[in-house]
């Protein structure tokens, strides 16, 4: 806006620049090309009438310009107030859990409250959580900051490849913004799954994995043991358009897996949090909420072909053993995964899912 300001000022004084001088132009031209026999009279009267048309000019020149002048003053004094106002603004755009929102019942087998702390989808790097059942509030001063806001925030910017259809609607929770799976890289690992063929998503957080298997043409049982993130997951993949293709189930997949059977098992525990990279040599042993080899064998109940999603500073030898819990051992691949250069994270792909 200020800029546009400068901008109109500059044009203006180079009108006035350039109308000035072509009347100086004028009045020198008219005094040099006056004909021979043009009375005294008359050239007199030619240059007052110039004069006065010169004079009207800049004085209307001059008004335009100071008030624009003015204008532009303004808003230099009036910026600070817009800056607050446009933060008022973004405050009350916050979007709040829909009146129709109610938390699922628990999961099995478990007696956990639900804690459903639902991102705004307001884009910008504030966000609010907000509870179910609650009017929006405006956000706290910065020094409150909800964990929530502080994830959203150091997360925001990389929304879009966390979901490329983000500004349809995508919601996130805390915890959703750092341990969803980067779309690319879901699409990647969906891509080897065989089309129409059933996986099982063991930790299907707000449904990053799911469901890019689910676009892929699979059918996903989607297993998350927080009853907010299956809303969200659920909610996501209605942006997607492929809920029909996955069955979300509330509950703890080491308590599911003995009953589940699929052509292949994605794992995607949680790595322990933002701090997993601060030890130089992530161990299986680190992986919540139960250790790699027991997650393993878990999966290996559901189906021989397993890919597992894991923090770019595992112990690769130890990935590789978990081929060999197996008889004969599996085929085992791995594989680096970057978004936009950036080192994210490595899968491991065993059984059919290695090529
Ligand atoms: C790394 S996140 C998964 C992210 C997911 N792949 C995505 O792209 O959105 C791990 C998820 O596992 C869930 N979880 C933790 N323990 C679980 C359990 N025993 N059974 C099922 N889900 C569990 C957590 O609530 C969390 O949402």
């Amino acid at each position: 806006m200020i800029a546009q300001q400068l901008l109109a000022i500059n044009k203006i004084h180079s009108r006035v620049l350039l109308s000035s001088s072509w009347f100086y132009f004028q009045i020198l031209t008219t005094g040099e090309d006056q004909p021979a026999n043009t009375s005294l009279s008359s050239v007199m009267a030619k240059r007052s009438a110039t004069a006065v048309f010169i004079a009207r000019r800049r004085a209307k020149a001059v008004t335009h310009l100071r008030n624009v002048t003015h204008r532009f003053l303004r808003l230099l004094a009036a910026s600070p107030k817009i800056a607050r106002r446009r933060q008022r603004q973004r405050h009350r755009s916050l979007i709040a859990v829909p009146a129709s929102f109610r938390p699922p019942p628990p999961p099995l087998g478990t007696s956990e409250k639900p804690r459903c702390a639902i991102q705004s989808r307001t884009p910008s790097p504030t966000h609010e959580a907000e509870t179910p059942h609650q009017k929006p509030k405006l956000p706290e001063p910065a020094h409150e900051e909800s964990p929530a806001d502080a994830a959203a925030g150091k997360y925001w910017a990389h929304r879009h490849s966390l979901f490329s259809l983000y500004d349809r609607g995508v919601r996130m929770d805390a915890e959703g913004w750092y341990s969803a799976t980067p779309e690319p890289i879901a699409a990647a690992q969906a891509a080897r799954a065989a089309p129409a063929g059933l996986v099982v998503d063991a930790f299907a957080g707000v449904g990053g994995n799911s469901i890019q298997f689910a676009a892929r043409g699979c059918y996903v049982i989607a297993v998350e043991i927080d009853p907010c993130k299956v809303e969200l997951a659920r909610h996501n993949a209605r942006i997607y358009g492929v809920e029909d293709m996955i069955e979300f189930v509330v509950g703890d997949f080491f308590r599911l897996a003995p009953s589940l059977k699929a052509d292949l098992v994605f794992l995607s525990p949680p790595w322990g949090g933002p701090s997993y990279n601060q030890t130089p040599i992530y161990t299986l042993d680190m992986l919540k909420p139960k250790d790699g080899y027991t997650l393993f064998q878990a999966a290996q109940k559901i189906a021989r072909d397993i890919i597992m999603f894991l923090p770019r500073n595992v112990d690769m030898v130890q990935v590789e053993e978990l081929s060999w819990l197996c008889s004969p051992p599996l085929d085992f691949e791995s594989e680096e995964n970057y978004v936009r250069h950036r080192f994210k994270g490595i899968t491991a792909y065993f059984g059919n899912a290695a090529r």
